[in-house]
């Protein structure tokens, strides 16, 4: 069955273009972004793996680590970093691992039959300092990601894992967040200082409170 939110990322060591990763070391006591590719030197993929460079320091900032993955062998990978420095102008500054033998692949079912039987379709999983999956996204390999979509969900994630709180449509870090309904608004009094606003009795909106 599919890896669904709340279960364990599944642990693995790999080789990757920055030698064997093991994922829960990597990954450490912070978040992690494990995302795929279906194959290296295919045009989609280089523009993604240049943007997520570029993105690098902001999921710094995060505290987040980040971590791609294609089918093909690290020595492929290797020969492709030249190619997304020239196409792109950013140098890989992250791991890619390399999974010829689909092991990575099939712990994290990222592999679509209906897709194809033999490359990774564009997986996304957020996995949590817990080390449980927090958020999947698949997209077909026909469509670029949107990376700064993950930042947004990532900070979305890292506010509402500490307080009571979501974060309405086309939120951003910075802006209002809505109290949880199951909060009395006399316990919303006391931990939310900075105030909140009532649209709805179940719709409340306060400050951000991590900033
Ligand atoms: C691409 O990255 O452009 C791509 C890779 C595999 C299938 C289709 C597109």
């Amino acid at each position: 069955m599919a890896l669904q939110l709340g279960d364990a990322a599944p642990d693995f060591t790999a080789d990757s273009t920055e030698g064997p990763i093991h994922l829960y070391e990597y990954l450490g006591d912070g978040w992690g972004v494990l995302f795929s590719h279906p194959k290296d030197f295919t045009p989609v993929c280089t523009t993604e793996l240049g943007e997520v460079a570029r993105l690098k320091g902001e999921f710094d900032k995060r505290n987040t680590k980040v971590l791609g993955l294609s089918v093909d062998s690290v020595e492929s990978h290797t020969g492709w970093v030249g190619d997304i420095k020239d196409a792109t102008g950013q140098a890989l500054n992250y791991p890619l691992i390399g999974d010829p033998d689909h092991k990575v692949s099939d712990l994290y079912g990222m592999i679509h039959p209906n897709a194809s039987d033999t490359l990774t379709v564009r997986s996304v999983f957020v996995i949590g300092p817990d080390k449980k999956v927090k958020l999947t996204i698949t997209y077909p390999a026909s469509t670029g990601r949107n990376f700064e979509e993950i930042l947004r969900v990532i900070d979305s994630l890292q506010v509402t894992s500490g307080y009571s709180v979501s974060t309405p449509v086309n939120w951003h870090e910075g802006e209002e967040v809505i109290i949880a309904p199951a909060i009395s608004d006399e316990d919303a009094k006391e931990k939310f200082p900075k105030g909140f606003r009532t649209v709805k009795p179940y719709l409340r909106y306060t400050p951000q409170p991590n900033r």
